[in-house]
C-alpha cells in the first residue's frame, strides 16, 4: 500500500512529545511490514536534515491565492519523508507558538501544509492508497482530500484516516480563515466543521474522514461519553464510520535497558545492579543525596494541566511535608504556573526533590532507569508512552486509570499488576497512590521485586500496532463506498 502519513512531529527530525514518538515509530514499522510510506512534516527551524535539490511546488490554497515552497525529499532511516519549507509559514523559533503563546496564523500554516502534501503527491506522481493525518493540525487534509481531489481520477481510491493522539487540542478559530484556506462557505455547518461560530478544525477532521481512529481503546470509549470527551462526542457518534481504538507502542530500539546509550550503566531483569548504579547517577545529577533504600519517585512529562499537576501538586507538597525517607525527581517543561510551583517545592525540600525545567532527551532516560517508580497520574491520558518506557526499565508507573493507561498497567492489588493505580482525579486520591507506591517498597519489598519482574515481561511494540493499522487501511480500502465503515 502506499501510505502518506501527514504528520506535525517526527522523532529525530522534531519533537514536543509523544505525537513525534508515533510519527516516526508507526512510519517505520509500516516500511517494515512492506509498504510504501511517506512522511509529510513541515521543515522547522534549523532542522538537521534537508535536501541539497529541494523540487519547488505551485499551489493555490484558495480560488485567488497562490503559493509556492520548496519540498525536500530526505530519508530518516529506512522511511521516505518529505519536508516541506516555506520561510514565512515554517521558518519559526517555535513549533506551533512561541513565550506559551500560539501562533495566531496557526490555520494557515497547518491548512498550507496539509495541502503542499497532497499536491505533492500529484507532482511526483505518487499517488497515496491511504492519507493518515493526526490531531487537528492535519485535520484539514480529509477535507481538501475530499473536496477538492476526489473528482481528479488519479485520486479516486485514495482514502483518508484521522487518528486523534489529543482530542483536547481542537484548533478552534475565527471563522475569518475559511476564504483564506480555501473552505466553501456552504460548508461551513454544524453539520460539519462550525461550532458555535469557530472553524473547529479537529471536527473538521472528524467529519470528512474515511474512519478515525484513537490512541487506545480506552481513550477511544471515553470520546464517545459526554464528561471524558472534550465536547467531540455528539461528532463521532454522528458518523457512521469505523472509530477504534488501536494502542501505541514503544520503541525497544530506543528504550531498552541492556542497551540504552544515554544510559551510565545497562541492566535487565535478570540483574539489576545496572539499575542501581543509575540511580546513584541520577541522584548525583539531581544534587540529590545518594540513598539507595529510599524510593525514588521520577517524572518527566510535558508542563500542563493534562498530565495532572493540579492534584499532582498539592499531593508532593503534603508528601514531602510528612517526610517520609523518599526522593522525588522531576523533569517537564511547559506553562510557566506549575514550573514555578515546583521550583517553589523544590527549593523547600532540596535534599528530597530535584527538578529541572526544560526539554532533555538524555536526562529523561536517566529518569527512567535511575527511578523506582514513574509518576503519571494524568488528567487524561489518550495513550501514553512513558509509561511504557517505564515498564520496560522496571520503573513501575504510578497511574490514574485513564485512557491509555488503564490500557497498559495493572494496578496493585490484582495477581497481574504491574504497578499502582488510583481512580479520582483529586490531591488525596493521588497522595494514597504515592503513599501506596511508598509502602510497597519500603514494607513489602520482595512484593515491589516481583512486580518489577512482571512489568519487565511487557511488550507493547509498534510492530502490532502497524498490524493493526495496516488491517484498518484494508478495510478503509475495501469499502467502495466512502464513509460507510
Ligand atoms: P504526551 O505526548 O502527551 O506529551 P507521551 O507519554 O505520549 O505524552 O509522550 C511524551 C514523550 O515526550 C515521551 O517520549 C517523553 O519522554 C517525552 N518528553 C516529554 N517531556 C519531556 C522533557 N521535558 N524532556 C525530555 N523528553 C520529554
Ligand atoms: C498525545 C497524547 C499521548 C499519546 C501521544 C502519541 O500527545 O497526549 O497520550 O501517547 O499523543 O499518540
Amino acid at each position: 500500500m502506499k501510505i502518506l502519513m501527514i504528520v506535525s512531529e517526527m522523532d529525530g527530525i522534531v519533537k514536543t512529545g509523544g505525537l513525534a514518538d508515533f510519527g516516526a515509530a508507526m512510519a517505520e514499522a509500516l516500511v517494515d511490514r512492506g509498504h510504501d510510506v511517506r512522511v509529510a512534516l513541515p521543515k522547522y527551524k534549523d532542522l538537521s536534515l534537508w535536501s541539497k535539490n529541494p523540487v519547488p511546488l505551485y499551489f493555490n490554497l484558495n480560488h485567488f491565492q497562490r503559493y509556492g515552497c520548496l519540498v525536500h525529499p530526505v530519508h530518516l532511516g529506512s522511511v521516505a519523508v518529505r519536508l516541506i519549507e516555506h520561510h514565512d509559514f515554517f521558518n519559526r523559533d517555535g513549533i506551533y507558538g512561541d513565550n506559551n503563546f500560539s501562533y495566531p496564523d496557526n490555520v494557515l500554516r497547518y491548512a498550507f501544509f496539509c495541502k503542499a502534501a497532497l499536491e505533492d503527491c500529484l507532482k511526483s506522481d505518487w499517488i497515496p492508497d491511504i492519507v493518515h493525518c493526526n490531531d487537528w493540525q492535519t485535520s484539514v487534509a480529509p477535507y481538501y482530500l475530499k473536496e477538492h481531489y476526489l473528482d481528479r481520477p488519479e485520486f479516486e481510491g485514495t482514502r483518508s484516516l484521522l487518528t486523534i493522539h489529543n482530542g483536547y487540542f481542537q484548533g478552534k478559530e475565527d471563522r475569518r480563515w475559511i476564504d483564506a484556506i480555501g473552505i466553501r462557505p456552504e460548508r461551513f455547518t454544524h453539520d460539519l466543521m462550525e461550532e458555535y461560530g469557530l472553524l473547529n478544525q479537529l471536527k473538521c477532521g472528524i467529519m470528512y474522514a474515511d474512519a478515525i481512529n484513537a490512541v487506545s481503546p480506552g481513550y477511544a470509549r471515553e470520546l464517545l461519553s459526554p464528561d471524558t470527551s472534550h465536547n467531540l462526542w455528539p461528532y463521532l457518534n454522528s458518523r457512521k464510520v469505523s472509530f477504534q481504538g488501536i494502542l501505541n507502542g514503544c520503541d525497544y530500539s530506543l528504550w531498552d535497558p541492556r542497551t540504552d546509550p544515554f544510559l551510565p550503566h545497562h541492566f535487565f531483569s535478570g540483574d539489576l545492579t545496572g539499575k542501581q548504579r543509575c540511580k546513584k547517577a541520577l541522584q548525583k545529577r539531581m544534587g540529590l543525596p545518594e540513598k539507595s533504600k529510599n524510593p525514588l519517585l521520577g517524572l518527566v512529562a510535558r508542563l500542563t494541566a493534562q498530565k495532572g499537576f493540579d492534584y499532582l501538586i498539592p499531593a508532593l507538597e503534603r508528601l514531602l511535608y510528612e517526610d517520609p525517607p523518599i526522593q522525588i525527581v522531576l523533569l517537564g517543561s511547559g506553562e510557566p504556573e506549575y514550573g514555578s510551583r515546583l521550583h517553589y517545592l523544590q527549593r523547600q525540600y532540596p535534599q528530597k526533590m530535584g527538578f529541572v525545567n526544560g526539554y532533555d532527551n538524555g536526562l529523561s532516560h536517566l529518569i527512567e532507569a535511575g527511578s523506582d517508580f514513574f509518576m503519571m497520574p494524568s488528567l487524561f491520558e489518550p495513550c501514553g508512552l512513558n509509561q511504557l518506557y517505564s515498564l520496560a526499565y522496571g520503573t513501575l508507573p504510578i497511574v490514574r486509570e485513564t485512557g491509555g493507561l488503564k490500557d497498559t498497567v495493572v494496578g496493585f492489588g490484582k495477581d497481574s499488576a504491574t504497578g499502582i493505580s488510583f481512580v479520582s482525579p483529586d490531591n488525596d486520591s493521588c497522595y494514597n497512590g504515592l503513599k501506596q507506591a511508598i509502602s510497597l517498597y519500603t514494607e513489602n519489598h520482595p512484593l515491589y521485586l516481583e512486580i518489577q519482574q512482571r512489568a519487565m515481561k511487557q511488550k507493547f511494540t509498534w510492530e502490532k500496532s502497524a498490524e493493526e493499522y495496516e488491517g484498518l487501511y484494508r478495510k478503509m480500502l475495501k469499502n467502495c463506498n466512502r464513509g460507510e465503515l
